[in-house]
């Protein structure tokens, strides 16, 4: 069903917001946010459904109509561009407390994923733009499996919709107005007042992988093993591994295999 983009700002109470505009087909929500001329900070895009969606490390993202796809366009300050991690990690938050206002407790896996029982309930995609070099914009793409009734066979093992945990229909509206009001006004705000450490000291209460030890592998295809021992306040986890040596990871260069957590 369509939005009702009135009655959601309605419900926004902060000034980050600015247009939201609804597309009932797109191919990726990211996209048109990063290819959107004279676009405003705050400028958020929602996709019915996505014929392209995307997910990290070049994956798709299976986006069918009842679910909710959406992108947030921010404008930080310049000198904020080497803390672009957290922005994602600002995201999860947002999602995760607006689901917590469901009673559904779930677990953020750092640096992109929400988590039900170990499934994917949520994924995080966030990319920028830069014009000459100079960034022009920083694009939050969120998916969040809200209505689906099933998966396709080759997803069904690893993810799960909001509808599937509480075994209703949820109103994707009002999600949505939750997740904009957390993001906003208050979130965004700590990063853009420099209260980064609320933002991190936050993140560890709700990360699950803290002092648990992890597989992981950097894009050059090398492996370690290592306990999760911090998040810094670029938002790199900082792993000890198994030989002493301590390594900060950063978001978009290592992928943590799904069933390597040890308890
Ligand atoms: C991941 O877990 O790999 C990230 C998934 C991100 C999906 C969202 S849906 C809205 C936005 N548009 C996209 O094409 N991707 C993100």
């Amino acid at each position: 069903m369509k939005p009702d983009i009135d009655a959601i700002k309605n419900k926004i109470n902060n000034s980050l917001v600015d247009t939201i505009k609804y597309y009932e087909s797109v191919d990726s929500t990211n996209n048109v946010a990063m290819e959107m001329q004279d676009v405003q900070e705050g400028t958020v895009i929602i996709g019915g459904v996505q014929r392209k969606g995307r997910g990290r490390l070049n994956r798709n993202w299976h986006s069918p109509k009842n679910g909710l796809w959406f992108s947030i366009v921010l404008k930080p300050d310049k000198n904020k561009f080497d803390k672009m991690t957290v922005l994602t990690l600002i995201g999860a938050l947002a999602v995760n407390e607006a689901i917590g206002n469901l009673n559904i407790n779930t677990d953020l896996k750092w640096p992109n994923d929400i988590l039900y029982k170990n499934k994917k309930v949520c994924g995080i995609l966030s990319q920028f733009k830069s014009k000459g070099n100079k960034v022009d914009r920083v694009v939050v793409g969120i998916g969040i499996n809200v209505n689906q009734k099933e998966f396709p066979k080759e997803i069904s093992d690893t993810s799960i919709s909001l509808r599937m945990i509480k075994g209703r229909k949820l109103n994707k509206d009002q999600l949505l107005a939750d997740i904009l009001n957390n993001f906003g006004f208050y979130y965004y705000e700590k990063f853009e007042n420099n209260e980064i450490n609320d933002i991190m000291d936050k993140w560890k209460s709700k990360m699950f992988m803290l002092h648990k030890v992890i597989k992981f592998s950097t894009s050059d295809n090398q492996s370690f093993k290592g306990e999760v021992v911090d998040i810094t306040d670029k938002g790199e986890l900082v792993v000890e591994t198994d030989n002493g040596k301590v390594e900060k990871l950063i978001a978009g260069d290592v992928s943590i295999d799904k069933n390597s957590l040890s308890f």
